[in-house]
């Protein structure tokens, strides 16, 4: 299948942003990356090879057409402020989940139980931006590993505009996987940490499209 012309940027360097840049390397799609410094964006480049290419956050926004934000919860909201001219129109990829580390060495969910990160941050999204919540679904060692596997395995993602979705699909399969869409942001909080379909939730691992059907099919759109 073709890839994609969008342009794609991920921000944030660490754990998953570093596999995302990486396995769409591997998927043979050009990726701006950008940290919080550019040294650490031109390191991470030298090693992906020419495919990536390091930019500074502002530049690396309004370069692509969508932004992978690989940062936590909290600082995506700080970036929907800082960077609200950027990220206008922009599609946004979130793959954040609303946790932080509890007393007893896990972690526990910072917003209500019902709540999910991507309905509170569709509800602040910059002007005319699309906020797509993908690529959040797995932790960074499984992104890691089970991209590109034979058979391929599922990447769910949940968005509101149906019309971008061919978009999100070329980015999910260019990273490795095989796209699921969910239903609309209302239904993020079954693809974030503790959900239904949630490596750390009832999933409790990546599946291939036939597990995916076989156990969840009832809840896909
Ligand atoms: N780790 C997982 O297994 C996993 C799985 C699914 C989803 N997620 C979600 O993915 C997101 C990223 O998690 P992570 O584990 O990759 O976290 P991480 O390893 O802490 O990486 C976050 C990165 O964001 C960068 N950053 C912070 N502020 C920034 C700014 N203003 N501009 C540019 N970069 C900035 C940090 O840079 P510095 O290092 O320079 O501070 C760091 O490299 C979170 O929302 C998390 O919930 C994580």
């Amino acid at each position: 299948m073709k890839n994609s012309n969008l342009k794609v940027a991920v921000i944030g360097l660490g754990s998953i942003g570093k596999v995302v840049a990486s396995n769409l390397v591997k998927g043979k799609r050009d990726v701006i990356i950008a940290g919080k410094t550019f040294s650490k964006a031109e390191a991470l480049a030298s090693e992906l090879g020419s495919l990536a290419r390091p930019m500074e956050v502002a530049e690396a926004i309004r370069q692509a057409d969508m932004v992978v934000l690989a940062v936590w919860f909290s600082t995506i909201k700080e970036f929907f402020e800082t960077y609200a001219a950027e990220l206008e129109g922009k599609i946004i990829v979130d793959p954040s989940n609303p946790i932080a580390p509890d007393d007893k060495g896990g972690f526990k969910k910072i917003i209500g139980q019902y709540e999910s990160s991507g309905e509170i941050l569709s509800a602040l999204l910059p002007k005319h931006a699309k906020l797509v919540k993908a690529l959040g679904t797995l932790g960074a060692d499984s992104l890691k590993k089970e991209a590109f596997a034979d058979p391929r395995k599922v990447g769910f993602y949940a968005t509101d505009d149906q019309r971008i979705n061919p978009e999100i699909e070329s980015l999910i399969r260019d990273n490795g996987f095989e796209p699921v869409r969910v239903g609309g942001i209302d239904k993020s909080i079954d693809i974030e940490v503790f959900g239904n379909l949630h490596e750390f939730g009832a999933l409790g691992k990546a599946v291939t499209l036939e597990e995916a059907a076989e156990k969840i099919q009832p809840q896909l759109a």
